[in-house]
This record gives C-alpha cells, sequence and structure tokens, in this order.
C-alpha cells in the first residue's frame, strides 16, 4: 500500500489539466467487450481503476496497447474466463460485466464487485434489468440463450442500472425503452462510443431508446472528469495562491460552480480553463448532493474541507445519504462536524496536522485537502484508494506549489 506525506500550508500557484473522466471510461471500457474489433480510446485516465478494468478484459484475450494518448483495445477474439475476484472485487465498475458479458457470451458469474465502501452498494436493480432482457439466475450465474429488446423502467436513476440496461439493450434483438435513467454526462459519453461502434441508441431526457445492433470497433475522446476539476478549484480554494483548472467539462459543470458561488467565490471561465477565487468575505451555504444535474455526490466529501476552512455550512446527500463516514478521518485534522441521518453539519475549524487512512477515493481526497492546509507534516496511508480515481496526483500538485510525496509503505 502506498502512503502520502504532505507538508502542509504552501499555496497553490499555477495550472493542472484535469484527465479523462473516470467514470465514464469505465463503462467505455467494458462496452468494448460487445464489440467485435480494435476500439480506439483517446484520453483515459492512468489510474488504478482503469488498469484494473483493462486487465479484466486481458484476462478474456483482449489485446491492450497504449500509444501516447489513445489505448487501442482488439476484442476481436474473447472467451469468457471467471475474472479475477481480486480485480473484480477492487472496483464498482466490475458491475458492467453483467450486461457486456451477457450480451456477448450469453453468460456472467456473479462476484463480489467491488466500490468505495462509504454505504452498502446493492445490485438489485442491475440484476432486474438483465432478467428483463431475459437472463435468467441459475447456481450464481447470470445465463441467456439470447436476450430480446425490453421496454423497462429504473425506480431510481442509477448510474450503474442505467449502463447495464444500455450494454444488454445494445446488442439485444429488437428494440428496447429504458425509462427513468440516470442522465449523467458519463452517460452520454457511453451512448455515443456506442453508437461509433454502429450502435443505434438515442436519450430523451430520462429515456433512452435502443435498436439491437451487431458492434465493431469504435473511437471516442474521453470527457474531462467533473470531479476532478470540481476537487482541484476547491483545492485552490482552501489552499489560496492562484490555481486555473484546464481541460474542465464546462457545461457539466454548472451545479459546482454554482455550489462554490453560494460560499462567496468569483469564477472565471475561459473556454475549458476555470479559475476560483475567494476575494471578498465567506458566507456560510448548504449543498444538496442529487442525481445528475444536481450537485454530484461525488464531490460532496470534497465541500467538507472547504466549509470547515472557511464560515461553515451544511452538506445533504440524497444519493448516499449515510454517506458522511470521511467526516471520522477529517476531524483527526481538527474538523468539527457532526451527523443528523443524511445531513452533515461542519463548523468553522482550525486545521491540524494529523496522520489518518484513506476512508474511501473521495473522503481520502478530503483528508489530503486538510494535510494541505494544516502547517506541519501529516500522512495519510492506504493511499492506494485515492489514486483509483486521481491521475499523476503527485505531479499535478507538486508543479503548483504543494509538498506533498507518495511512496511505498
Ligand atoms: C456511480 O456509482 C459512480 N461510480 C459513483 O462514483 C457515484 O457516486 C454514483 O454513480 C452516483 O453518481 C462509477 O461510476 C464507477 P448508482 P453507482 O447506481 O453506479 C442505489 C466515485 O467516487 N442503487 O447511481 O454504484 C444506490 O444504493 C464513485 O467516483 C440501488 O438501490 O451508483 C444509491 O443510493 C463513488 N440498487 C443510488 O442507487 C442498485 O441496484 C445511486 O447509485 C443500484 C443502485
Amino acid at each position: 500500500m502506498k502512503k502520502i506525506t504532505v507538508l502542509g500550508g504552501s499555496p497553490l500557484n499555477g495550472e493542472i489539466t484535469v484527465s479523462g473522466s473516470k467514470n465514464a471510461a469505465l463503462p467505455i471500457i467494458f462496452s468494448c467487450i460487445l464489440t467485435k474489433g480494435v476500439s480506439e480510446i483517446e484520453n483515459l485516465p492512468d489510474i488504478g481503476d482503469v488498469r484494473s478494468a483493462l486487465s479484466i478484459l486481458r484476462e478474456m484475450g483482449a489485446a491492450v496497447r497504449r500509444s501516447g494518448d489513445v489505448t487501442y483495445i482488439d476484442t476481436s477474439s474473447l472467451t469468457y474466463v471467471t475474472p479475477s475476484e481480486r480485480l473484480v472485487s477492487s472496483i464498482r465498475a466490475s458491475t458492467y460485466l453483467l450486461g457486456s458479458c451477457l450480451s456477448r457470451f450469453g453468460r456472467c458469474d456473479l462476484m463480489p464487485f467491488g466500490g468505495c465502501a462509504f454505504a452498502s452498494r446493492p445490485i438489485d436493480l442491475h440484476l432486474s434489468a438483465c432478467k428483463s432482457f431475459g437472463a435468467q439466475l441459475r447456481r450464481g450465474s447470470l445465463a441467456s440463450d439470447g436476450l430480446c429488446g425490453a421496454n423497462i423502467d429504473l425506480s431510481l436513476p442509477s448510474v450503474g442500472a442505467t449502463v447495464n440496461a444500455i450494454l444488454l439493450a445494445a446488442s439485444a434483438k429488437g428494440e428496447s425503452r429504458i425509462g427513468g435513467c440516470a442522465v449523467e454526462p458519463h452517460i452520454d459519453a457511453l451512448i455515443a462510443f456506442l453508437n461509433s461502434c454502429g450502435a443505434d441508441i438515442k436519450r430523451q431526457d430520462r429515456e433512452i431508446f435502443v435498436k439491437g445492433r451487431r458492434l465493431h470497433g469504435g473511437k471516442i475522446r474521453v470527457i474531462g472528469d467533473y470531479v476532478e476539476a470540481g476537487s482541484y478549484l476547491v483545492a485552490s480554494l482552501i489552499l489560496g495562491g492562484d490555481l486555473s483548472v484546464r481541460g474542465c467539462p464546462t457545461e457539466d459543470m454548472s451545479a459546482v460552480l454554482d455550489a462554490l458561488r453560494l460560499l462567496g467565490a468569483e469564477i472565471d471561465i475561459r473556454g475549458d480553463c476555470i479559475r476560483a477565487r475567494l476575494e471578498g468575505k465567506s458566507r456560510r451555504f448548504k449543498i444538496t448532493a442529487e442525481p445528475y444535474p444536481g450537485f454530484p455526490t461525488d464531490l460532496q466529501p470534497i465541500f467538507a474541507p472547504l466549509m470547515a476552512r472557511f464560515s461553515g455550512g451544511e452538506i445533504e446527500d440524497t444519493v448516499w445519504p449515510t454517506r458522511f463516514g470521511y467526516l471520522k478521518p477529517l476531524s483527526s485534522f481538527g474538523v468539527d462536524s457532526a451527523v443528523f441521518g443524511s445531513r452533515a453539519i461542519v463548523y468553522p475549524s482550525r486545521p491540524l496536522p494529523a496522520v489518518c487512512n484513506a476512508p474511501d477515493l473521495r473522503g481520502g481526497f478530503s483528508c489530503l485537502m486538510l494535510a494541505l492546509l494544516a502547517e506541519g507534516e501529516s500522512v495519510i496511508s492506504s493511499a492506494d484508494i485515492i489514486l483509483r480515481g486521481y491521475a499523476d496526483l503527485e505531479e499535478k500538485l507538486s508543479a503548483v506549489g504543494a509538498h506533498i510525496k507518495i511512496k511505498n509503505n
């Protein structure tokens, strides 16, 4: 396992470029299982989760090679093998094996799918989608002798269940409709990629219409990661200095930028480059995490240190109502907070250096914010979990003035 050692107290000055979106890259990688041919994926982020997903495809016989900023994935000849549990249990995106393997091979073993353990991660909506398209559950495995188009309505706008429903419908026989779907930018990215593979998929608001097709290799450039972009904008406000964040999918960030304005920050947008500055008085504010286009749940843990740094605030999460475990390690950095059900109150707090374990991906980044702020040396262990979602973390932060070192424990 890796640990991050930080000497806090330095402002950030310069420019950080965000990498490709983790939550867009992962569905695209697993959707290659549906296709026969070579796909070209540009701007894949070099993060732990992507490396794990590519390793799972290699276990099935995919040929993967990277040349510059393009990753070529050849899925011409794949055979179904039960992927290694170590890989499957390390990422939540391994749930996408359900839709992709049922479509390609007519089978998929149920395995201990992974994902950050900040809440229970059920898959009931995924399984009911699989059954709606004709799969049966037999002795711990899903099997089908040919998926048929279906007309389904998701009871929750689940990102993962929407991804799997698309993967099931894309090459099923006949037409499908998926109602009540998630509309995150990474859903549209997956649709764009599959359509480049010969699919016929259209989204109208929260309904997706699909005509099943045989799919060949496709081509896409992965969109910028709005969670990473938001994370570095928050870092620039917490630590001060003058930081520009480049490569932002600005059009996907309205709720995030509006939340920063509630604090009192001024947001300067020039194309895909954003700067956030707090010149006037900060304000206490509230954020409510909701399905897109609402405020993203993945950024609520990172807004907690922002509130602690300034005038405090309130966080409600309607997606993961219990996603406040990160407040415990944050308290070792001096953050004072209280949780009431699906709401947390964060009080203005004086930061202290500390030693802690990264609780999960976004909570780990949240702890890193406090470590970078507090004068003195802090250490965050189990840091691999942060590197699952933040590419070139040490390089990006060191280049703008942070004193950070990532080493094996
Ligand atoms: C995806 O997780 C993201 N992960 C998460 O990001 C993100 O927090 C989440 O979407 C919401 O935006 C990836 O894309 C790899 P959901 P997912 O299905 O698909 C309930 C990060 O930090 N639900 O949209 O697992 C569930 O309990 C990660 O990058 C069911 O009840 O999330 C939750 O309350 C963390 N049954 C809600 O739906 C199901 O079968 C939303 O979950 C599935 C979900």
